[in-house]
């Protein structure tokens, strides 16, 4: 294994310039060079590849400590049904796949979400490219690993959040709701709320009804309490089930609106008042943690190891502790919600936060 490339591919998150900085370096202890690929899979269908030689000069300084990617990345596109910019869709496999050989790479690793390492185990069966894949998602939902690169900061920020909104909720007795990413998981609503001192926190798991919010929050009047913090999770359906997008000008939906919605039913019945903050990509875009910058060094580290020792098709993967490497089938084919069982959502319901179900 004497030559590298490595991408980043689907919605960014913090910890992915570290991730990238603990990859060259381990590769030069074995001798490796390193080439970056720009744009995810964009790079690789690009003529020429649109790909970088990594040096110590580009790795170096405070890279490792931003947030984003340094070598960009896309979250749009199934190579295998690709909208072209005449606007119709085909089969590109074969041209990245082709890529990945004018770089004469002896590996790759891939540095993605569920979605882009399904997309890259295709490809890689397809061209037999040896690749091994490390899991990055602020939404926590990548199955076999207890954690991803890039959700312990959205959690930090989120609740960093919520300490400042609990200063303007006290002050003018208002119901402050928090809506959050995640997508169909509420890993990011569970943990910062149990973290920022939330009293209701709504995730897409656990039903949960208008009437049920109300009677925390007017419980909470009876201890003078007339304040109060609302997570919820982006993938909350309204109580009839319905789901709220966003539906942006150049055709794209993502999940948005269900703050709004709740604020509205709140206060129309109830004499409570409420206030909306979406966060959004501040939960995406901020230095990445300790924690995250400690497990982007680690995955990094094991995942070039598994190139040198010729262990393909694995993604890195955190488990009590430690890494560890799974089939990226296992990892892909588990989608991981909150458990309804696990001991956070326990923690929730001990501390009296209102978190659905009824
Ligand atoms: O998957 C990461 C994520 O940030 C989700 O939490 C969110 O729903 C989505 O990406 C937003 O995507 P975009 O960056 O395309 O708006």
């Amino acid at each position: 294994m004497k030559r590298i490339g490595i991408l980043t591919s689907g919605g960014d998150c913090a910890g992915l310039n570290a991730a990238m900085r603990s990859i060259f370096y381990r590769a030069k202890k074995y001798g490796m060079e390193v080439v970056g690929i720009k744009d995810g899979t964009l790079g690789l269908i690009q003529r020429p590849v649109n790909s970088i030689e990594l040096n110590y000069e580009i790795v170096s300084g405070s890279l490792f400590r931003e947030g984003g990617t340094f070598l960009g990345t896309t979250n749009k596109g199934d190579p295998f049904h690709f909208k072209g910019e005449d606007g119709k869709y085909s089969d590109v496999s074969d041209k990245i796949i082709e890529g990945y050989k004018l770089l004469k790479l002896d590996g790759l690793i891939v540095i993605g979400g569920d979605g882009s390492m399904k997309i890259f185990k295709k490809l890689a069966d397809k061209g037999k490219l040896n690749m091994v894949a490390i899991p990055k998602t602020i939404d926590n939902d990548v199955g076999a690993t207890e954690n991803s690169i890039g959700f312990n900061t959205a959690v930090s920020v989120a609740t960093e959040a919520l300490d400042n909104l609990q200063a303007t909720a006290a002050s003018h007795r208002r119901a402050m709701i928090l809506q959050v990413m995640g997508r169909d998981a509420g890993h990011i609503a569970l943990n910062t709320g149990i973290a920022g001192g939330a009293d209701v926190i709504l995730i897409p798991e656990l039903p949960y009804t208008i009437d049920g919010i109300i009677k925390k929050l007017n419980e909470m009047k009876k201890h003078n309490i007339h304040h109060s913090l609302i997570v919820v999770a982006e993938a909350v359906k309204t109580e009839q089930g319905e789901t709220y997008m966003i539906h942006y000008a150049d055709g794209e939906k993502r999940l948005g609106g269900i703050g709004d919605y709740l604020a509205e039913q709140i206060m129309k019945k109830s004499d409570i008042e409420c206030r909306v903050t979406t966060l959004g990509h501040v939960q995406r875009g901020a230095r990445p943690t300790a924690n995250d910058r400690i497990l982007a060094s680690a995955f990094g580290v094991h995942a070039v190891d598994l190139l040198a020792r010729g262990k393909f098709n694995r993604m890195v993967a955190w488990q009590n502790r430690h890494v560890v490497d799974v089939a990226i089938d296992e990892a892909v084919n588990t989608y991981k919600v909150v458990d309804q069982n696990e001991g956070l959502v326990d923690t929730a319901f001990a501390l009296g936060i209102y978190i659905g179900t009824t």
